[in-house]
């Protein structure tokens, strides 16, 4: 038993195996894809498990093999080139060493033109090494990196997740700069992974694009319901507690079992150690949950102008709406032409606010859609 963590339903980042449910196939899919040289597109929608079974399978190669190197590129804050060329040598340098001072000796000897740098982190006060690169110089930085990974023989693994960033870089040719560096690396193999999957389908399946058919695809959905109880019903259990399969499911249907939605009740549940395990609990804790972002979803929403807001309630109210630019739609949530409609839905899907699923529109984040179904209430 585990002492260090006090909630094992972690709702952030990746720990170790003990808190990560299940993925078993996807995990041995995922190894055997990178074993057999393949390089692998990871998509599926936002906050279902992407990054977790990146890490969990670098923990597992890890163990595998100590001598081979896994690196997790977050690609999320880049704008452009330059932006890429820092975070992927900061990236893959940051695997020489966990020290930044003997990284910047190694690296000092093994990439003779990348220029570094050594600055103070204000916040922790710790040294943190940066890289010098400027507007012009992103290619030769890049190139010497893939140069280094080149002679630097060793199997190894690197994740660019959010990969789909490159492709809204003002710069143009990214995509094929990149592919000309990463085909030219049979030693080290690349999951490109992120969740716009649209936007990641036409780089990868595109025959116009550089990138195609250079991987294999994978997608991930919800984990099994069943695994998921087993993992909830063990750590409730250490608190002497027991929960029904009937109220997990009740939890489970209401997100269709989209994994942060039911990790984060799970975490407020096991909070709550006074509540009796069942739907009235679960109720309670999502309540709980929308009125800690209630402030966070006020903000949002004042972000959007009238037109756009009176159409995310219309949608938040359906849970998942179909024949949006109906006349029947239109008239039911008393909403404008059917012209502005399409381009409120436009601009909300872009901003990544509306999910398009295959059932039909959904509010992105759930606990969103929740707080807007409960506060505008159609009859
Ligand atoms: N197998 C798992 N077991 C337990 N919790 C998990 C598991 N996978 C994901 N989670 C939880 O869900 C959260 C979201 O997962 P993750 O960040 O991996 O999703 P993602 O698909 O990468 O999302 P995004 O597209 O927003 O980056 C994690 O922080 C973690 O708390
Ligand atoms: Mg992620």
């Amino acid at each position: 038993m585990v002492t260090k963590i006090d909630n094992p339903f972690l709702v952030s980042g990746y720990e170790s195996p003990e808190f990560f449910c299940d993925r078993v196939q996807e995990t041995e899919d995922l190894l055997t894809a990178l074993q057999n040289g393949q390089n692998v597109t990871l998509t599926s929608p936002r906050r279902m498990g992407k990054t977790g079974l990146i890490l969990h399978a670098f923990q597992r190669l890890n163990q595998l093999y100590p001598q081979r190197k896994t690196i997790y590129i977050d690609l999320f804050p880049t704008e452009n080139l330059t932006d890429f060329a820092r975070t992927f040598s900061l990236g893959v340098l940051g695997q020489l060493d966990s020290n930044p001072m003997r990284i910047l000796k190694k690296a000092t000897a093994l990439l003779k033109g990348l220029r570094l740098n050594m600055t103070v982190d204000e916040i922790t006060g710790q040294p943190k090494l940066g890289v010098d690169v400027t507007q012009g110089n992103e290619t030769t930085t890049i190139e010497q990196v893939f140069d280094y990974l080149k002679r630097n023989e060793k199997e190894c693994y690197i994740a660019l997740d959010e990969f789909q960033q490159i492709a809204t870089y003002p710069e143009k040719n990214v995509e094929a700069l990149l592919r000309s560096h990463i085909q030219n690396l049979h030693h080290v193999h690349f999951i490109f992974s992120g969740s716009r999957v649209h936007m990641l389908n036409e780089m990868f399946l595109s025959p116009k694009r550089p990138f195609y058919q250079s991987s294999t695809n994978k997608t991930i959905g919800p984990i099994d319901e069943i695994s998921y109880f087993s993992f909830a019903e063990h750590f409730f259990a250490w608190q002497g507690r027991k929960l029904p399969e009937e109220t997990f499911r009740f939890l489970y249907d209401r997100y269709q079992g989209h994994t942060w939605y039911v990790q984060k009740v799970l975490n407020k549940l096991y909070e709550k150690q006074h509540l009796l395990l069942n739907d009235e609990a679960v109720t309670e804790a999502i309540a709980d949950i929308l009125k800690d972002n209630e402030y966070y979803y006020q903000t949002l929403l004042r972000a959007y102008s009238k037109g756009q807001g009176k159409l995310l309630k219309a949608i938040a109210n359906e849970r998942i709406a179909k024949g949006i630019t109906s006349g029947a739609f239109i008239t039911k949530y008393g909403l404008t032409a059917t012209s502005s409609v399409k381009s409120a839905l436009s601009r909300l899907v872009d901003d990544e606010i509306i999910y398009p699923s295959e059932d039909g529109y959904m509010i992105y984040d759930r606990f969103f859609g929740d707080w807007l179904a409960q506060t505008y209430r159609f009859q």
